[in-house]
């Protein structure tokens, strides 16, 4: 089911290559947003905007590495130079990690705050300023269940990032209300992505453990991100949504 509701306005989408942030920006062109595809996969995200725009979208692909710290306010310069503004941001980009505790070391702890939340900071805090200007925005982050829970098939590293990222979301609901600017997160479950596929759940039947008896999808993840980036979450800021399944309440 599409509909207008996003006509005239620009979303950029972090991790669109595949996934979570491919399903994301495909659902929020379908209701008709223009998209940027921002992935350190360019060839992925340009197979994608090119598959948007066959079908009657607005797509362009941005090559971006979201833990290159210091190219990262001329990406959104490049961004917002495409289609103009960016009203929408969903930071999607991000990896998994499923190392035992005590395997963790220094080096990839760091690793995986540089790549799960800094980035999420350093990304939105440049687009921040774009919205503060337009006197509105829309930000979106991937949180996940691990945030909430604990990391059980992924690893305490990126459970901590990913409670990180809720944190992070209220400070930018505080600060951007002012502005018409909300800030919320989607927390999902276990989907079947390429990122989940490499996770220990996968190889378990959905039915013995999720009480709606399957995993998710890229796209159950989309609609809750469509419902943030769109006007009908006007009045919700600095909140997060579980899409999970009900595998944890
Ligand atoms: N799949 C799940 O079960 C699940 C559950 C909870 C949360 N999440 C979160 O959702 C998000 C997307 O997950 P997914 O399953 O679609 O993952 P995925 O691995 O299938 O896709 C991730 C995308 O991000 C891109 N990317 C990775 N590092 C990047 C970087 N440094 N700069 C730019 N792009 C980069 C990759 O190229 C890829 O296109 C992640 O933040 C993940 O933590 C996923």
């Amino acid at each position: 089911m599409n509909s207008e509701m996003l006509n005239g306005r620009v979303a950029m989408v972090t991790g669109g290559g595949r996934g979570i942030g491919e399903a994301s920006a495909r659902k929020l062109s379908d209701h008709g947003a223009k998209v940027i595809l921002a992935d350190m996969d360019l060839a992925a995200a340009q197979a994608v905007a090119a598959d948007i725009n066959a079908k009657g979208g607005q797509a362009k692909a941005l090559e971006i590495n979201v833990a290159e710290f210091d190219k990262i306010p001329g990406k959104i310069a490049e961004a917002k130079a495409l289609f103009g503004r960016i009203d929408i941001l969903v930071n999607v980009a991000g990896i998994v990690g499923a190392t035992p505790i005590e395997d963790i070391t220094l080096e990839s702890w760091d690793r995986m705050m540089d790549i799960d939340l800094k980035s999420m900071f350093f990304v939105t805090q440049a687009v921040f300023a774009l919205m503060k200007e337009q006197g509105y925005g829309k930000l979106v982050h991937m949180s996940s269940l691990a945030a909430l829970r604990g990391g059980r098939s992924s690893d305490a590293s990126y459970a901590a990032a990913k409670a990180g990222i809720l944190n992070l979301s209220k400070c930018f609901a505080l600060h951007g209300a002012a502005y018409h600017i909300t800030s919320n997160a989607v927390c999902p479950g276990n989907i079947l992505t390429p990122m989940g596929k490499s996770l220990s759940w996968s190889h378990v039947d959905p039915k013995t453990y999720i009480p709606l008896g399957r995993y998710g999808t890229a796209e159950d993840i989309a609609n809750a991100v469509l419902f943030y980036a769109s006007d009908m979450s006007d009045y919700v800021t600095g909140d997060f949504m579980n899409v999970n399944g009900g595998l944890y309440m």
